[in-house]
């Protein structure tokens, strides 16, 4: 299923104390700020027993009180959905998720996608790695018939969505024509946030008024994904869309958990990704990390490395350094799932994104000298998609890079990687790097699983619950009470 060479690693060799027998400063300060392997290799046998909680937990049919909410409903299934595709094609959830997104295609020429939080922030990061960044501005004929995409419904902020209206007017006049029909993909689990259903409404009259109130269209070219209850699907079942044409989100998943529902795959495969590949890397994900012992298993090794830089080592930030810019709605992802799922009773490290280099101009010096409460894992990519491009020579030198003119941009980005990965180890600054062998959608399906399994293996080890997020409450009901009077 999966060859040895697609596989994530996650190394923790900068995160460790060097041995020496004699005192020195350098080793003073790692005493204070690296781990031991012997500590490391303590927590193992800890961590080991929580993967058999987790994994027992996924047969939880009535969950006991103290256990709600429990969702561990993610853990097996992207193996669930590629035995039913086996087993029933296109009756499948994958069937119905692809014969939607092949409709959506063929139909619109933009498709604008409502959701926050875990409804908004998993596609985001997908289509952001595995699509070209100007894949908007392309004519059509280099999309190969995939559509725009835009994200809107994650927030109050009325010139954005002004300004996307006013798009669709400027650019769709005649929904004869596919190049200037637009539809919808409207994905809410409670099916009761403000930000997305304010924003559906919004894009629902705008839809009437732009097909014609009484047009097929304006159902036809809105796919809803929501959770078994809700008003979404109240409303949807009152427009007169069927249970076929409604995607579902189980009850068993957690919002910031259901990239590899419909929220992410639909998303992702109308534009043209390869699902069944996600779902694999996913898969695999989860069999390495039930089967595989903990010198294997990044899963357990992640959470042991952050677990105790954060709890025993004083460091509460928890850097995601990415080495791509196609990765940093990745970690914007990672921000919410970390936040949310850990962010609970006092505790939990607080996430942060970074994009390197770009960020070594910004956050570098802080990191390099300022408050030792930093954890630092750097997101790699090993090898580039496209063909490295070199500095090339010039006929003058006045910038002085013709000494430099063979290097590419991927030896660059690995001399800068080498530098600062020294230049903290230097003064006990602890690194760690997650190695993806390559971007594609195996092995951001392995990534994203690997984070929320570590997520909840986290929360199982410090004794707060991962699923769930009641301290978002509080905001939501002052809003409605200010809003309703
Ligand atoms: O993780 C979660 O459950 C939340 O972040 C939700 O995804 C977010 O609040 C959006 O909720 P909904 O999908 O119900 O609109």
């Amino acid at each position: 299923m999966q060859l040895a060479d697609e596989a994530i690693e996650y190394s923790y060799v900068n995160a460790l104390q060097s041995f020496s027998e004699t005192w020195s400063p350098l080793a003073e300060l790692q005493a204070q700020n690296l781990l031991t392997k012997s500590r490391i290799q303590a927590l193992s046998a800890t961590l080991l027993q929580v993967r058999g909680q987790v994994a027992a937990e996924r047969e939880v049919i009535e969950p006991r009180p103290e256990q709600q909410p429990l969702q561990p409903g993610f853990i097996d299934l992207p193996t669930r959905l590629l035995d039913s595709l086996r087993r029933k094609g296109d009756g499948s959830e994958i069937g119905r998720i692809l014969k939607l997104a092949a409709m959506l295609r063929d139909e619109v020429d933009r498709v604008i996608v409502l959701g926050i939080g875990g409804s908004y922030l998993g596609p985001r990061a997908l289509i952001e790695a595995l699509c070209p960044a100007g894949h908007n501005e392309l004519p059509p004929n280099d999309r190969v018939g995939k559509p725009r995409l835009y994200f809107e419904g994650n927030g109050f902020d009325n010139d954005s969505l002004q300004e996307l209206l006013d798009l669709l007017e400027k650019t769709c006049i005649d929904p004869e024509i596919r190049e200037e029909r637009w539809g919808v993909i409207v994905i809410s689990k409670s099916g009761e946030t403000l930000e997305t259903a304010a924003a559906y409404r919004v894009f629902r009259a705008e839809a009437a008024r732009f097909y014609g109130a009484q047009s097929p269209r304006c159902k036809q070219l809105i796919v809803p994904i929501t959770g078994a209850k809700g008003r979404l699907r109240e409303l949807c079942k009152a427009d007169g869309f069927n249970g076929d044409e409604i995607l579902n989100i189980p009850d068993s998943v957690g919002g910031r958990y259901s990239v590899f529902t419909a929220v992410g795959l639909l998303p992702a495969a109308v534009l043209g990704l390869d699902i069944r590949a996600l779902l694999l890397g996913a898969a695999a994900m989860t069999k390495t990390f039930l089967e595989e012992p903990f010198e294997r298993n990044p899963v357990l090794q992640y959470v042991a490395v952050n677990h105790l830089m954060n709890e025993e080592l004083h460091k509460p930030l928890r850097v995601l350094s990415v080495w791509s810019k196609k990765l940093e709605a990745l970690g914007f992802w990672y921000d919410q799932l970390l936040s949310e799922s850990l962010g609970k009773q006092g505790r939990g490290a607080t996430p942060l994104t970074v994009v390197e280099t770009r960020d070594l101009h910004s956050r570098g010096q802080q990191h390099q000298d300022g408050a030792r409460d930093k954890m630092i894992n750097n997101l790699l990519v090993k090898s580039p998609r496209l063909p490295p491009i070199a500095i090339g020579m010039a006929d003058r030198n006045e910038d002085d890079l013709n000494a430099l003119s063979r290097k590419t941009y991927p030896e660059m980005l690995q001399a800068a990687l080498d530098g600062v990965n020294q230049a903290y180890r230097d003064v006990a600054r602890p690194t760690a790097d997650i190695i993806l062998p390559a971007m594609s959608e195996h092995t951001m399906g392995q990534l994203m699983q690997m984070l929320m399994l570590a997520t909840v293996v986290e929360g199982r080890l410090m004794g707060v619950n991962p699923y769930g997020q009641p301290g978002v409450e509080a905001y939501k009901k002052n809003m409605q009470k200010i809003l309703r009077g």
